[in-house]
């Protein structure tokens, strides 16, 4: 036999064992992973980022505290050996990173990897081209609403809805699909917007989804009443536009899906509020220092970063990672209550929804 063809030894020819799972107490598998990549934004929306609190002042992370993208593709290739198949970027605003198309680039050398970001659009237009060329596959895009008015009051900066639409175009154009658009409905802000993004969106062919306003952080002055649950905004579409319900896509989506009767696509509703999704949920997040969330409401994330710095190899990191979720007993939305509220607990812009 020529040198250069020897015999396959013994273990090459088995192919490497799946990781066995992590199961959180709940019996949740480990599947999504949130990585906020800046705790900064462009926007201050009311829900959100509310201007009396995320001021001119705002002590916002220094930049030595940020993981930097080899930190972040580190914890990412440790997750994914735990299970993890999809992988969102948040922020705050993504965009606002430098350079975010280099980790994408990164992050897309992880094989059979949903690789995603959630975005304000603000940014889009100018990096489109190069996000999907370095691998990112989808986008969703957060607006509000498609009146000027009512969106400027809600992202509280002035930013105009056409530029929003821009970078949307733009992410289509590059084959960034498909695009979800996320609105959170607001009681006596936005709800008159609710059947004109539907119309909208409908005709565009995105899949729009309305997310009930969440008690997240404790800046944004959350009351009950000032949520429209998903049914009154099923509701509102059904009565112009009839709806019908579809099967989820995979165990564990969030949103909700109804398909418009006539066959011209489909919208989703994200009931967190008043139809909890706890049960199947199966997404950690990463904040942007380096924190693990095991919860959208958590009140404190487990320092991952302090691990890295100090020099720890892969295997105390992923066995740590196992720890955690093993003993993950996170529902907040099926709990939450009058005495759940004013809980201290972590800003969206922390860990980006
Ligand atoms: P797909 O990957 O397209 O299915 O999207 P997704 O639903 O996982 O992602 P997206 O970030 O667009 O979720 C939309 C919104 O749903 C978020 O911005 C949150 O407001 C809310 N949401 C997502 N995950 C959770 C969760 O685990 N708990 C709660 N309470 N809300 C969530
Ligand atoms: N309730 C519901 N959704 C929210 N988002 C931000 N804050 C809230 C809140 N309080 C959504 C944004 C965006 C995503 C990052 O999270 O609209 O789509
Ligand atoms: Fe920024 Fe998104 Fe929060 Fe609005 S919802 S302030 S765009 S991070
Ligand atoms: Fe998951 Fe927490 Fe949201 Fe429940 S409230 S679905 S446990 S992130």
């Amino acid at each position: 036999m020529p040198a250069t063809e020897s015999a396959a030894l013994p273990w090459e020819t088995f192919t490497m064992p799946e990781p066995i799972p992590l199961r959180d107490t709940h019996h949740r598998p480990l599947r999504d992973l949130r990585i906020s990549v800046t705790d900064r934004c462009n926007f201050r929306c009311v829900y959100c980022m509310p201007k009396e609190k995320f001021g001119f002042d705002h002590p916002f992370l220094p930049h030595n505290q940020v993981l930097t993208f080899e930190e972040i593709t580190r914890l990412a290739r440790i997750f994914v050996s735990h299970g993890v198949q999809k992988i969102r970027l948040t922020g705050g605003e993504p965009l606002v990173r430098r350079d975010l198309p280099v980790l994408v680039g990164m992050l897309s050398q992880i094989p059979n990897l949903d690789l995603t970001m959630t975005t304000n659009a603000s940014l889009l237009a100018r990096s489109a081209r190069a996000l999907k060329d370095a691998g990112l596959k989808r986008v969703s895009i957060s607006l509000d609403s498609l009146d000027d008015a009512v969106f400027k009051a809600m992202n509280d900066v002035d930013f105009p809805v056409a530029k929003v639409l821009e970078g949307m175009e733009a992410a289509q154009k590059v084959g960034l699909e498909p695009i979800k658009v996320n609105m959170v409905v607001k009681r006596g802000l936005n709800e008159s917007s609710i059947l004109p993004m539907a119309r909208f969106f409908r005709e565009k062919g995105y899949i729009l989804r309305f997310i009930e306003y969440m008690d997240v952080g404790s800046t944004n002055g959350w009351r009950m009443d000032d949520v429209v649950s998903a049914r009154e905004i099923v509701n509102i579409i059904n009565a112009e536009l009839p709806l019908e319900p579809l099967d989820p896509n995979y165990k564990g989506e969030v949103a909700e899906r109804w398909r418009y009767k006539d066959g011209s696509g489909e919208i989703g509703v994200i009931a967190s509020v008043t139809q909890p999704f706890c049960r199947d949920c199966n997404r950690a997040r990463l904040s942007a220092e380096g924190k693990l969330y095991t919860c959208l409401f958590a009140i404190k994330g487990y320092d991952l970063k302090s691990m890295l710095r100090a020099g720890a190899s892969d295997e105390e990191i992923s066995q740590t990672i196992a720890h955690l979720w093993s003993r993950r007993s996170d529902r907040y939305s099926e709990l939450r209550s009058e005495n759940t509220i004013n809980l201290p607990k972590v800003e969206m812009s922390h860990i980006g929804g």
